[in-house]
């Protein structure tokens, strides 16, 4: 059985992600969703036990998936976790520089981790957390673009943020 980690900074899960993780699924025997604790993002809007928590409930009807966070490097994380795949989604041309870079990094950091790819379905194929954030920010409807879990992290977020100004 193929066990893969799905790592990411998920802040927040849109259906990008889940979409992902969906297709993961059917080739994977166990799937290990990854939060990266600290992604050290100028724009980080959940902490990773709020987007712990979200990946949680929006996979909890899944068979053999599971969550939980991690800190430092992903190779390292892999060697603990004794997973021996890596999966990453690929949006486009413009995400495959970056993710060839990566790939070949974990490689040398971990030469048992294979990294694979699974292009993202072209519905969603537009679509980041840091958009979601954007537009939500702004009280914009978001609705379909996330799963249920997201949305209701980020109205609890939107509410927090007008009691503070209120
Ligand atoms: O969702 P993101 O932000 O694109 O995910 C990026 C992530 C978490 C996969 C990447 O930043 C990562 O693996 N970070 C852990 C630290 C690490 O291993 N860096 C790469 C060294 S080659």
């Amino acid at each position: 059985m193929i066990h893969a980690v799905y790592p990411g900074s998920f802040d927040p899960l849109h259906n990008g992600h889940l979409d992902v993780i969906r297709r993961a699924t059917r080739i994977f025997g166990r799937l290990t969703v990854a939060v990266l604790q600290n992604p050290g993002k100028r724009d980080q809007m959940f902490s990773s036990a709020e987007r712990l928590e979200i990946i949680r409930r929006a996979t909890a009807g899944m068979e053999h998936v599971n969550a939980e966070s991690f800190d430092g490097l992903l190779a390292e994380y892999m060697r603990i976790s004794g997973a021996d795949v890596i999966v990453k989604g690929l949006r486009a041309i413009s995400d495959f520089e970056y993710e060839l870079q990566m790939a070949h990094l974990n490689r040398q950091l971990n030469p048992k981790a294979e990294t694979t790819f699974i292009m993202t379905a072209t519905r969603w194929s537009y679509l980041s957390s840091t958009r979601v954030k954007e537009i939500a920010r702004y009280g914009a409807d978001v609705s379909k673009l996330v799963p249920g879990a997201t949305l209701e992290f980020l109205r609890a977020h939107q509410a927090a943020a007008a009691d503070q100004v209120g």
